[in-house]
Order: structure tokens, then C-alpha cells, then sequence
């Protein structure tokens, strides 16, 4: 790319910063075991199941496939995470894929949803009550905490985020704390060219 056309598309860039994207439509994961998933998803951690379809015909194997797994009709369920975003599931045959690795670049590393910090609590009691690990709440940020669990059935790293101020109105962006100034500093280990970095840290407060 010549660096007239790269000056122009970096002066364009994100030019409706935060509001070209509305949130998360659905975030789609891989299991084996579509049952115990939404054993899982509704029956321990209050999701409900809001979609259940299989994938039509064609969009495994045919020439139509654009990215779905390779295989016909996989089952294709979409659960209820609230703030209407929804986490989806495909149900591949078992044995066909072996488990990801979340650090693997690409991979999912973990999700975190967000809750009350009076729901964090009666989550992880209701996690341990059921037979499952939670670790924490711990202090992650000024005024976050994360309790740290896991979708035992899939294998998937998954976090409960609360700012406890903020009650049963939680604001994730406007609680962040770093200011432009924190963020300078670290972007400035990131490159020198400090044009970019005040386009970069824009939506930073001051
Ligand atoms: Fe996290």
C-alpha cells in the first residue's frame, strides 16, 4: 500500500469511534455434547435457550459453505446472554474435532459476562452448590471483580465481571479508569509514531 493511500485510510479510521457496532449479535463456540451444554448454559448459569435449529443443507459440504463447519446439519442452538446478545453452540460429531487450545493464536482465550456483584455471589454459590469450581471474586481492576469458572462440559474458560458501585446498573466502558494518559504511556511500547497513538487512544477520557 502506498503511504499516500495509508495516510488517508489512518485519517479515516474508526471516524464514528464507538458507535459503528452495536454489541455482540452472537458469539458461536464448538461443543460435542449439545444436551449437557444446555444442561450447562440454562440449567446452572440462568441462560435461556432462544434458537434451535439445524444448519440447512448445503452450507456443511456444498460450494454455499462460507466458513461453517464442515459438515451437513450440524445442530445450531443460540442461548440468551442478555443485554440481547446471544452465545451459540454448533454440535459437531464426536470425535471429529479435537479440543482447542484458548492459547492458541485466534482462540477464544475465555468470556466474561456481566452481573450485579449480589449476582456474582448467589452465580458462584449456585456454581459450587452444583459441583463446580469458581475461583474468586478477586479485585481485577479499580473497582472490578472477576469470579473465574468453567464450562466443565466443553472445556471453556469463562468469568463473571462486576463493578460493585454500580449495582444492578452496570456500565462496563463507563467504569473503565484508564485515563489517556496511562494509555499513552503504553502504547508508547507499542510504537513510536504519535500521530497513531492519539488516534488510538481517542476514546480514552482524559
Ligand atoms: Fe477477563
Amino acid at each position: 500500500m502506498d503511504n499516500d493511500l495509508k495516510r488517508a485510510l489512518g485519517q479515516a479510521w474508526a471516524p464514528e469511534f464507538n458507535r459503528v457496532i452495536r454489541g455482540v449479535h452472537h458469539l458461536v463456540l464448538n461443543t460435542e455434547d449439545m444436551k449437557a451444554t444446555i444442561d450447562f448454559y440454562s440449567g446452572v448459569l440462568g441462560m435461556p435457550l432462544v434458537g434451535a435449529i439445524k444448519v440447512e443443507d448445503g452450507l456443511g459440504t456444498g460450494d454455499d459453505n462460507r466458513g461453517n463447519p464442515p459438515f451437513e446439519n450440524l445442530r445450531h442452538y443460540f442461548f440468551d446472554m442478555g443485554n440481547d446478545s446471544m452465545l451459540a453452540f454448533f454440535e459437531m460429531p464426536k470425535g471429529a474435532k479435537k479440543q482447542g487450545d484458548r492459547d492458541e493464536i485466534g482462540n477464544m482465550q475465555h468470556v466474561s459476562f456481566v452481573v450485579s456483584a449480589q449476582m456474582q455471589l448467589t452465580l458462584k454459590e449456585r456454581l459450587l452448590a452444583l459441583g463446580h469450581d469458581a475461583q474468586g471474586p478477586v479485585r481485577v481492576s479499580p473497582g472490578s471483580d472477576s469470579l473465574y469458572f468453567w464450562d466443565t462440559v466443553n472445556n471453556i474458560r469463562l468469568e463473571f465481571s462486576t463493578a460493585p458501585s454500580q449495582g444492578d446498573n452496570q456500565a462496563v466502558i463507563a467504569h473503565r479508569s484508564q485515563t489517556k494518559t496511562m494509555a499513552r504511556k503504553e502504547l508508547e511500547t507499542l510504537t513510536d509514531d504519535r500521530e497513531w497513538i492519539e488516534r488510538a487512544i481517542k476514546a480514552f477520557k482524559d
